[in-house]
């Protein structure tokens, strides 16, 4: 060994060594995709070792695009968007593919709601009720984005203050999402919240998922499983009854891994409101992150969702308001071709004295985890 190559290896091995402690972390791909109220728009991807693709933007908080493996090992997208961000302005746009929900997440009845002896109005914008937030929710607005990645862990942080007042909910919300990517493949979602002032809240991602890819047909063919035995039935503007039943013995029952379509169209009245499926599962152990919530299995891919979440319920929506109008990636997005699990609070919790509460005070911290596990059968 020559002299100078001597003296350059114990150099050599301290920055080796360094790197281990620290390996460098190359930041999140970003593509520029336009400007909404005068705030630069970005498409952030996150992609793990294993080769799973997420692409996620600050308008809306959106998830755009999931890619992951078949049973051929085949990566595929598996969740309904848009690839401009055009298709998600569009007025056409009603859907809230795979946007972050908020103030309140699905309905509240008549827009209004009682808190501390005050009532609040928020807008309505469907049959008199409020849903998803109201006319300009936390799917249709600009972030702030981070990129919050570790070695191994892709990770975006998306940041938003929502005003006292806006859309008429009251207290200043510091809103913070964190969206990773794990090693094993799944889309992990953080929420946390903080309020000035008394307040209700309920957040949610709205992915609208067809594991054989968006636009491949309707998921009848589908197998669910939901991990509740009760259910909040609904009135005709899918408002809840505000008691919950047994699924026992109902074409609700989706204990046992089951097929969507084997009893869509049984003479069921809350099915007929719906015109499906549309309703909120109450969750058997509710804060638990360990155990599977719902799994869907798709037979023609052999693509598997399974679905962990410590909130108390998920809404099961099967699509039904789809109607070709939206045409995304893979082409129209008609009836009933995906499926929404919708990990959150109950709807119209504020006005529904039976319901877990959704209130928040200052001081406190609203927390909410959900992992999107996929895999292959
Ligand atoms: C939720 C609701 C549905 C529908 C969709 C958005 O899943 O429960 O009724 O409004 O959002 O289209």
């Amino acid at each position: 060994m020559t002299r100078m190559l001597r003296r350059a290896l114990p150099l050599t091995s301290l920055l080796l060594s360094l790197a281990a402690i620290s390996p460098a972390q190359t930041p999140l791909p970003v593509e520029a995709w336009g400007k909404v109220d005068g705030k630069d728009v970005s498409l952030y991807t996150l992609k793990n070792s294993a080769g799973m693709e997420v692409r996620i933007t600050n308008y809306g908080g959106t998830i755009t695009y999931i890619s992951v493996p078949d049973r051929g090992r085949k990566f595929g997208d598996v969740v309904l968007g848009f690839d401009t961000l055009e298709g998600y302005t569009s007025k056409t746009n009603t859907s809230y593919f795979g946007a972050t929900i908020g103030r309140y997440a699905n309905r509240l009845a008549k827009g209004t709601f009682t808190l501390d002896g005050h009532v609040y109005h928020i807008p309505t914008n469907e049959s008199g009720n409020t849903l998803h937030g109201g006319t300009k929710g936390f799917d249709k607005v600009v972030w702030d984005a981070k990129d919050v990645s570790k070695p191994g862990a892709p990770a975006l942080e998306l940041h938003y203050l929502s005003p006292d007042g806006e859309q008429g909910f009251p207290g200043n919300l510091n809103v913070t999402v964190i969206f990773t990517v794990t090693a094993k493949n799944e889309v992990r979602i953080e929420y946390r919240a903080k309020t000035d002032k008394d307040t209700v809240l309920n957040l949610t991602n709205h992915s609208y998922f067809n594991l054989s890819g968006p636009g491949s047909g309707d998921i009848l063919d589908d197998k669910v499983m939901i991990a509740a035995d009760r259910f909040t039935p609904v009135d005709k503007t899918l408002i809840p009854l505000g008691t919950s039943i047994p699924l026992a013995r109902t074409p609700f029952d989706f204990r046992k891994l089951t097929v969507v379509g084997a009893r869509i169209k049984e003479d069921n009245e809350q099915l007929k409101i719906a015109n499906g499926y549309d309703q909120n599962f109450v969750l058997t152990q509710p804060g638990a992150l360990t155990a599977v919530r719902a799994k869907v299995v798709d037979p023609k891919s052999g693509r598997v969702l399974e679905v962990f979440t410590d909130q108390p319920g998920i809404q099961f929506y099967t699509g039904n308001f789809l109607n070709g109008a939206n045409h995304g990636v893979g082409g129209a997005y008609n009836f009933r071709t995906a499926i929404c699990l919708e990990t959150q609070h109950y709807p119209d919790s504020p006005n529904q004295p039976k319901f877990p509460s959704s209130e928040l005070k200052p001081g406190g911290e609203f927390r909410h985890t959900t992992i999107y596990r996929f895999a292959t059968e």
